[in-house]
C-alpha cells in the first residue's frame, strides 16, 4: 500500500521530499488541496469541511498511513482524523521545541512564521506556554508566500522586497533561529538568507515527521513495499497533464538544490 500526504497546496512537497530520501523505498500519494487553497486565511470551520473531503478521498484509495504535510490542517484536524480513521495519520507542527532549547538563556530569539491561522491556533499557544518558559518566542503570519508558492514565483527578486516589509518591525539580529511553520516556507529559504544574519539557524518540523514516519511503519513492518512512485491529485482528480507533473517534479528537484551539501540527491 502507499503512504499518502496531504495539504492544501504545494507546501506539502517539502515533507515528501524527506519522506522520499529517508523511505526511497515506498509508493506514495500525494494531494494537494489547490482548489481551496489557501487555508490559512479562511475561517477554520470551512477550512475543516475541506480537509475532510480530502482525508476520505485519500482514504478511499487505501494508505498505509497519512501524513498531513500543512501545519495549518494539523493544528485543527489532526486529533479529530485521528479518531475517525484507523490508519497512523501523522501531523506536523512548528519545531518551537529544539530552537527554545538551543537558545533559552543564551539572550537570542526564536521567530516562529507560519499562517494566519496556524499562529492564532489554540494547539500553536498551548506548545509555546509549555515549551517557552522564558518568553524568547516571537511569531509572524507570512500568507504571501503561500501565494508565492502557488504561483510558482520562487525568484528571489520578487520575493525578497515582500519579505523585507512583512520584517521590518522586527529587529532580526536578535533571533538564533527562524521556525518554518508553514510547509510552503522551504522553498524560500535562500530569500529569507538574504535578510537574516548567517549564522540564523533556518528549520522546519519536516525531517522530524519523516523520521517520524519512518519509525511507525518500521514498527509495522510496513516499509520498502514499492519504489518511490508517486500518484499525484489535486482536489479529488488525478493529475495526469504533463506540464503539472513535470513542474512537481522539478519543485522536489529544486528541494534537492536547498539541502545541505552532501547529502545524496533524491531518485526520481
Ligand atoms: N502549507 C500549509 C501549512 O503548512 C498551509 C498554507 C495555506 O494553505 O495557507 O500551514
Amino acid at each position: 500500500m502507499r503512504i499518502g500526504f496531504f495539504d492544501s497546496g504545494i507546501g506539502g512537497l517539502t515533507v515528501l521530499h524527506q519522506a522520499l530520501r529517508i523511505l526511497p523505498e515506498d509508493d506514495y500519494i500525494f494531494y494537494a488541496d489547490t482548489l481551496h487553497v489557501p487555508y490559512g486565511d479562511k475561517p477554520k470551520e470551512e477550512v475543516r469541511q475541506y480537509i475532510f473531503e480530502a482525508v476520505d478521498f485519500i482514504a478511499k484509495q487505501g494508505v498505509k498511513a497519512l501524513v498531513i504535510a500543512c501545519n495549518t490542517a494539523t493544528s485543527i484536524a489532526v486529533e479529530d482524523l485521528r479518531r475517525k480513521y484507523d490508519f497512523p495519520i501523522l501531523g506536523i507542527e512548528p519545531a518551537v521545541k529544539p530552537a527554545v532549547q538551543k537558545w533559552e538563556g543564551k539572550r537570542k530569539k526564536v521567530l516562529v512564521l507560519a499562517t494566519n491561522l496556524t499562529l492564532r491556533e489554540e494547539k500553536f499557544h498551548n506548545l509555546v506556554k509549555r515549551i517557552d518558559h522564558q518568553d524568547i518566542v516571537d511569531s509572524l503570519p507570512l500568507p504571501g508566500l503561500v501565494q508565492f508558492a502557488e504561483q510558482f514565483e520562487f525568484n528571489e527578486e520578487k520575493v525578497v522586497p515582500y519579505l523585507r516589509e512583512a520584517l521590518s518591525s522586527l529587529n532580526l539580529s536578535q533571533y538564533g533561529t527562524v521556525v518554518l511553520g508553514c510547509t510552503h516556507f522551504p522553498y524560500f529559504e535562500k530569500s529569507l538568507r538574504v535578510l537574516f544574519p548567517q549564522e540564523v539557524d533556518i528549520i522546519s518540523g519536516s525531517t522530524g515527521t519523516a523520521k517520524n514516519l519512518r519509525r511507525i511503519l518500521e514498527a509495522k513492518g510496513k516499509i520498502n513495499e514499492g519504489t518511490g512512485d508517486i500518484i499525484f491529485y489535486k482536489s479529488g482528480s488525478k493529475v495526469e497533464d504533463a506540464e503539472t507533473l513535470s513542474r512537481y517534479k522539478k519543485l522536489l528537484t529544486m528541494l534537492d538544490e536547498l539541502q545541505v551539501k552532501n547529502t545524496a540527491p533524491i531518485k526520481l
